[in-house]
């Protein structure tokens, strides 16, 4: 149909011009406003990645202490929204708790709907990053029964998450910083990805100029889905599947191979990375370290590596591109960590908000930016005429 073309799953569509993200991914690097993402993951810090994302720049030592200070002081919920969880079934996904309360969030801060306005957009990205460990922390209570934790402010911002998931009333709650450290690692890797199915989903919905909390929502439930940032969860349910079975990696691959009922080797492959994930392999290497340091062994680890080598020297994964990706290794660390399956994509969401705000920013910016609204190749009738019910 003359202008329009046909671009299945806009392989080959860039929709929008941006400066956050860059992504090669014929050889394998990403960087985040230039900086590469090993060199955050090694030295810096997620607040600061948040910071950088957003703003553009890293920030000094002043204006990450303003920024923490900000943050910190909004980490409380409304104690309305612990409503909400009443309401829930015990075992709802906590992905869709999340996202409901999180869109619940525009009814409690009705005053910051505008996203022409700077300070309006400002405040409600600052109550989103305070507010998601707590919104998250409070699911994963919700789903064992237990009381919620409220925010601590002298904590830093994973430990205070780390804190209310995991500490209980009744007991001193004594932190562990390895798993402090590696989850900070973790959300950096994840804090953007540049054009992937959430972050478009967060700029489409925002580009009707829909609020912050809204075009969010809509993000955290692009990314549950097992071809996006469910994979994770997927992964570690394909593991224990293989484990069921004897930990016969072969057949599982053979399984793939055969596409019977649809089965995908989870954790692998990409739209975009051809040759290697760069954030997989800093994992790979944080998995061992990470298992080792927290003291614990995993037979599903030794099942990944092996279906990972079995895969990479298999001429059907190699010549399809298909390498392991982010979340192949990321659920077996937070399995060490204590985390349950269904909170593996809550992290990723925690990791991937501050991409989420900074796309969000950057569209309402651009001067002339438009509503997102793709075109379409009809295939339906052309036209036919109404026959009354009764001559049908
Ligand atoms: N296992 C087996 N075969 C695969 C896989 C896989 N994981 N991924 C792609 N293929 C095959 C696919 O069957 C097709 O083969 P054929 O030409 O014979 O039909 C070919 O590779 C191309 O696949 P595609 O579906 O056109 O590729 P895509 O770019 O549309 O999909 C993907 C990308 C990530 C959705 C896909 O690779 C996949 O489903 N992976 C498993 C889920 C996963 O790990 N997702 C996380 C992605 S990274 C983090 C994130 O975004 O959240």
């Amino acid at each position: 149909t003359g202008l329009v073309t046909l671009d299945s799953g806009y392989g080959n569509t860039a929709a929008y011009q941006s400066a956050i993200t860059y992504l090669d991914g014929e050889q394998g690097i990403l960087r985040y406003r230039g900086y590469p993402i090993e060199q955050l993951a090694e030295r810096g810090t997620f607040l600061e990645t948040a910071y950088l994302l957003i703003n553009g720049e890293l920030p000094t030592v002043d204006e990450l202490s303003g920024f923490k200070n900000k943050i910190t002081q909004h980490t409380m919920l409304h104690e309305d929204v612990k409503r909400f969880y009443d309401g829930f079934p015990r075992d709802a996904h906590p992905m869709a708790m999340i996202s409901s309360v999180v869109s619940a969030l525009s009814t409690f801060y009705q005053d910051s709907h505008n996203p022409f306005d700077e300070e309006q957009r400002h405040i409600s990205s600052i109550r989103l990053l305070a507010k998601l460990p707590t919104i998250a922390a409070y699911a994963y209570k919700k789903s064992i029964g237990h009381p919620v934790v409220y925010p601590s402010n002298d904590l830093g911002y994973v430990e205070n998450f780390l804190k209310m998931t995991f500490s209980v009333p009744a007991e001193e709650f004594g932190l562990d910083p390895v798993m402090a450290d590696a989850l900070d690692k973790l959300l950096i890797l994840h804090a953007d990805h540049e054009q992937n199915c959430s972050t478009s989903t967060v700029r489409l919905v925002g580009s009707s100029q829909a609020n912050l909390f809204a075009s969010i929502s809509a993000g955290i439930n692009a990314l549950w889905g097992p071809l996006h940032g469910g994979a994770n969860q997927a992964v570690l349910e394909m593991l224990e599947e293989i484990k069921a079975q004897g930990g016969d990696v072969e057949s599982f691959i053979r399984k793939v191979k055969n596409k019977e009922e649809g089965a995908r080797l989870m954790g692998f492959g990409h739209r975009v990375y051809k040759s290697f994930d760069p954030r997989a392999k800093i994992i790979k290497s944080a998995a061992h370290d990470v298992l080792s340091a927290l003291g614990k062994s995993d037979e599903l680890l030794d099942i990944a590596l092996k279906l990972e080598e079995a895969a990479l020297s298999d001429d059907y994964f190699v010549s399809r591109n298909l390498y392991p990706n982010v979340d192949f290794y990321t659920g077996l660390i937070y399995r060490a960590m204590g985390f349950p399956t269904t909170m593996f994509t809550v992290l990723f969401a925690m990791g991937r908000l501050p991409g989420w705000i900074a796309q969000w920013h950057e569209m309402i910016k651009e001067p002339g930016s438009r509503i997102g609204r793709p075109r379409q190749i009809y295939t339906g009738v052309v036209q036919r005429d109404y026959v009354p019910v009764e001559q049908r």
